[in-house]
């Protein structure tokens, strides 16, 4: 089951149209049922949350050959880690299960550059919130490399400084805008080399190289792919693959970020202050009950929905019954959340417990920089 266009999962890809027509994006959709011949899809690629892919047939063909691949994912330390962050690690996750080697690069150069956060705090996010919370979700040390931008390889920097001849500045303009500073220049060809590098021999010599991400990454996957083209023939670089996810809404209507504690849910809330969140959260329900029974409510556009839907509820009739529930007007909103938070709570009391023997693991296996 799965392939059936899902009630919840055509809506909002309207927005996201436009990536397709401007920029070369392709929805995810034409290769869910390849991928469903070789193995179940991620149920965040079933119900459209996956929404967009670059070359995603060079996984497929990677599965079907059992060909090893690698997947490379960045965390952005900057606030504490909530659902939003969420879709990227749970995608990670389902890929090492089928067997790829995963990279996950600490961005703490770009954070003290560009973001301007403080050192100690970045490393602090880092491993005891993020990286925690991805061994606490599921993510096992076998095939994983975690490292930080400051702190890797050699081979690594070589590449940083040799793209650095095949870039232009409009380019980087594209990407950071026309304030460009050091900074911001050196970011964006560490994030190349980020990209790029599972590729060397040394690394691993991997030829298949899938990064997914949310939308706003995509600027530096297309200089990213023309970067390896660029140097093809010198260094045997190839296109990485990507995928893109929508964003989670926030519980107060816009985009879910820690700048805005009422937007978020982080991992590691307290139950008291989640369940008091999702009680107090936006909805797609109408002014009154009695409009709402009459009319039903309009998941589609509901941060609770959202919830369920893209962390919640794993099984799909399951969420379908919800969507019809509201949409009919049979369930209100009072009700729908009260089951939402019992969700929530349960999934958070579990996932917590875990936390304490992740963070001894996610601290023992990073090599943090040394100042
Ligand atoms: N620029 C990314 C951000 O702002 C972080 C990042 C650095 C990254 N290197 C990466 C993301 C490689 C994906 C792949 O969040
Ligand atoms: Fe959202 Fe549930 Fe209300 Fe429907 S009933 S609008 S899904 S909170």
């Amino acid at each position: 089951m799965g392939l059936r266009l899902s009630p919840w999962g055509t809506e909002n890809v309207v927005e996201y149209k436009r990536l397709f027509k401007y920029f070369g994006i392709k929805p995810f959709s034409e290769v869910l049922k390849e991928l469903s011949r070789i193995t179940e899809p991620h149920m965040l690629m079933r119900r459209g949350v996956v929404f967009g892919h670059r070359d995603f047939d060079k996984v497929i063909t990677a599965l079907k050959r059992n060909e090893k691949f690698s997947i490379l994912t960045g965390i952005m330390p900057s606030g504490r880690m909530h659902f939003g962050h969420k879709m990227v690690i749970d995608q990670v996750i389902y890929y090492q299960q089928l067997g790829a080697e995963i990279f996950i690069v600490i961005a703490d150069a770009e954070a003290y550059a560009v973001r301007k956060l403080d050192r100690g705090e970045i490393v602090n996010l880092a491993i005891n919130d993020y990286l925690a919370n991805y061994l606490a979700l599921g993510l096992s040390t076998r095939n994983l490399h975690v490292y930080f931008q400051t702190n890797y390889e050699r081979d690594y920097y070589r590449l940083i400084q040799l793209f650095s001849r095949k870039v232009t500045m409009s380019e980087l303009k594209a990407i950071y805008g026309e304030e460009l500073d050091p900074g911001k220049l050196i970011a964006v060809l560490t994030q190349m080399a980020d990209i790029l590098h599972p590729q060397l021999e040394s690394f691993g010599g991997f030829n298949t190289v899938l990064v997914p991400v949310g939308p706003d990454q995509d600027p530096h996957l297309r200089l990213a792919r023309d970067v390896a083209d660029r140097f093809s023939s010198e260094l045997g670089l190839k296109r990485p693959a990507s995928t893109y996810h929508k964003f989670l809404m926030g519980l107060d209507g816009g985009k879910m970020s820690s700048s805005r504690p009422e937007s978020f849910i982080a991992l590691t809330e307290p139950l008291e202050s989640a369940g008091s969140k999702i009680m107090k959260s936006l909805t797609g329900g109408r002014p009154t009950a009695e409009e709402q029974r009459k009319m039903g409510g309009v998941p589609e556009k509901c941060p609770v929905f959202e919830m369920l839907t893209y962390h919640l509820v794993q099984s799909d009739e399951e969420l379908e019954r919800i969507y019809w529930d509201c949409k009919s007007g049979r369930m209100l909103c009072g009700e729908c959340k009260l089951m939402a938070r019992e969700k929530l709570l349960r999934f958070l009391e579990e996932h917590q417990e875990k936390l304490g023997r992740a963070r001894g693991v996610a601290s023992s296996i990073a090599n943090i920089p040394g100042f």
